[in-house]
Order: C-alpha cells, then sequence, then structure tokens
C-alpha cells in the first residue's frame, strides 16, 4: 500500500493462489512475536492451531484447551501477523453441539482473538457448522483426515483413507465442505494420491500436512519445523532448524557467567555522574543509624 501499511492477505486470495498454481505457505504461530517472523518470512497465512494445547500449554492432546486460552493466543498471534491472513482453531466444543454456538464461537474468535477466519475439523454434522458461520460472514477453513480432536474416536494419531472406500469417504467429505462455503480445507496424514485427487476435484485450495506434495499449499507446526518440540515428531515434519540446542546453548552461557559474577559487565550497566555518587555516598555516611528517624 502507498501509505506504508501492508496488505492483509483474505481468505479469497487463497483461491486466486490456487487458479494462479502458486502454492500457499501456512505455518501455526501462537504470539505476537512468533506471527511477526512468520510474517518477516513472507508466509500467507498464520494458524494459531489448537495444536498450543501440547505445544505451549503441555498438554497431551488437542482436547483439554479452552476457548478463552485459544482467544489469548490469537489475538496474541494477530498482533504480530500484518499481512498473513490469520486462521484461528476452533477448540473442541467451541461448535460441535449446535450450529447456534459455533457462530457464536466464531464471532468471539473475530471479535475478540481478531482472526481473519476460523477452521473446524471434520465433515458430517459439522458441515452445517461450517456453512452457518460462512452465513455470518466470517471465512471458515475445513480440516480432514486425521482431526485430532477426533483422536479418541479414531483410536490414536493414524494415517486417514488408507483403504478405497476411507479415501472416497475423504473425497466426499471435501467436497461437501466446499459445498458449505469453506474457502480452504487441511489434509491431515493421508496418503499422497488421495490428497492429489482430492485437491484435483475441489475448487477451493487444499493444504496439507503429512498430505504429500500435490496439495496447494503446505502447514506445519511451528514447534516441529524450529526444533522446538519436546516429545514425538511425526513422519511428515521436515524440521528447518535446531533452535531447542541453540536456546540451551544460550541459557547455559547466561547461567555460567551468572554464576562466574561475569555478566553484567560494564556494558549492561547504568552509569550514574561522579558528582551525584559523590553526594549519595556522603549522604550514607553522615544518616543516622538504620531504623532511626531520617528527618
Ligand atoms: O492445530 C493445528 O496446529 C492444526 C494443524 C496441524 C493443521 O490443526
Amino acid at each position: 500500500m502507498a501509505d506504508g501499511r501492508v496488505e492483509k492477505v483474505q481468505a479469497t486470495e487463497l483461491g486466486a493462489m490456487k487458479r494462479r498454481g502458486e502454492r500457499i505457505v501456512m505455518i501455526t504461530a501462537y504470539d505476537a512475536p512468533s506471527a511477526r517472523l512468520a510474517d518477516a518470512a513472507g508466509v500467507d497465512a498464520v494458524l494459531v492451531g489448537d495444536s498450543a494445547a501440547m505445544t505451549v500449554l503441555g498438554l497431551d492432546t488437542t482436547i483439554p484447551i479452552t476457548i478463552d486460552e485459544m482467544l489469548v493466543l490469537t489475538r496474541a498471534a494477530a498482533r504480530g501477523a500484518k499481512r498473513p491472513l490469520v486462521v484461528g482453531d476452533l477448540p473442541f466444543g467451541a461448535y460441535q453441539s449446535s450450529d447456534d454456538v459455533a457462530v457464536e464461537s466464531a464471532i468471539r474468535f473475530a471479535k475478540e482473538g481478531r482472526a481473519d477466519a476460523v477452521k473446524l475439523e471434520g465433515a458430517g454434522p459439522m458441515l452445517r457448522r461450517a456453512g452457518a458461520i460462512v452465513d455470518a460472514g466470517i471465512p471458515v477453513m475445513g480440516h480432514i483426515g486425521l482431526t485430532p480432536q477426533s483422536v479418541k474416536k479414531l483410536g490414536g494419531y493414524k494415517p486417514q483413507g488408507r483403504t478405497a472406500t476411507t479415501a472416497q469417504r475423504l473425497l466426499d467429505s471435501a467436497l461437501a465442505l466446499e459445498r458449505a462455503g469453506c474457502f480452504a480445507i487441511v489434509l491431515e496424514a493421508i496418503p499422497a494420491p488421495v490428497a492429489a485427487r482430492i485437491t484435483a476435484a475441489l475448487a477451493i485450495p487444499t493444504i496439507g500436512i503429512g498430505a504429500g506434495p500435490s496439495c496447494d499449499g503446505q502447514v506445519l507446526v511451528w514447534h516441529d519445523v524450529l526444533g522446538l518440540s519436546g516429545g514425538h515428531v511425526p513422519r511428515f515434519v521436515k524440521r528447518y532448524a535446531d533452535l531447542g540446542a541453540e536456546i540451551v546453548r544460550a541459557l547455559g552461557e547466561y547461567a555460567a557467567e551468572v554464576r562466574a559474577g561475569t555478566f553484567p559487565d560494564e556494558r549492561h550497566t547504568y552509569a550514574m555522574p561522579e558528582q551525584e555518587l559523590e553526594r549519595f555516598e556522603s549522604h550514607i555516611a553522615g544518616a543516622p543509624p538504620r531504623g532511626g528517624r531520617d528527618d
């Protein structure tokens, strides 16, 4: 923009990117500095994923994270992501029970979380939820395949759509989400040929995570990409940096310098005029014993 403001990526722009054959880059981020870095790296969309439950809150699954917790993270990321589209992930319980609940939650993400769009998992009864949110004026990203909020129903974090029947079901779900008004769909942990067929069948973009190279875009989790994940990292993750090791090294050096008394040195310390210091010392020298009166 001529006035120096950056032009925000709109949800509709992702569809235009698909039509132009441009790959879409999405990454999760959960706070302002991370979103600012993602913006500086030129990513198109920041997903404030409910994976925050695990990456940020230290929980075992995404299921317990609350709307209020997600809103704090979404609002923070939205402050940092000036250009990228910010997608707020509706957590478990924020949309499953009724269309009204889904619309109310999505409105909170748009107003309080400053999200540009929301994401929800699944198809079936969730198609109506997606349609209701779109009708309320909020863009919706779908998510099928391995849907972590249903991990207990799925029996674990397993790839989906590996049989002809389940692959067909995924294709049907994707087409139904498109008809419901979604502007894009995340395909998680499904065989690459299945993702390729779904991508070819849809006018809206697919964003893959563990779904092969034919998707219109890719998304990965911040902590996985940067080497900040504590535990098991799925097969589909590529680590582009080992910041965890770098952080441990830096903090170890800091601890060693504090213990040795070499930090802080003069460069990290405030000085005061010599004359003021002398006056201060003479006040101390002439001061009554501690506990005595000061006037
Ligand atoms: O919560 C999340 O980070 C996600 C991505 C893995 C797509 O849903």
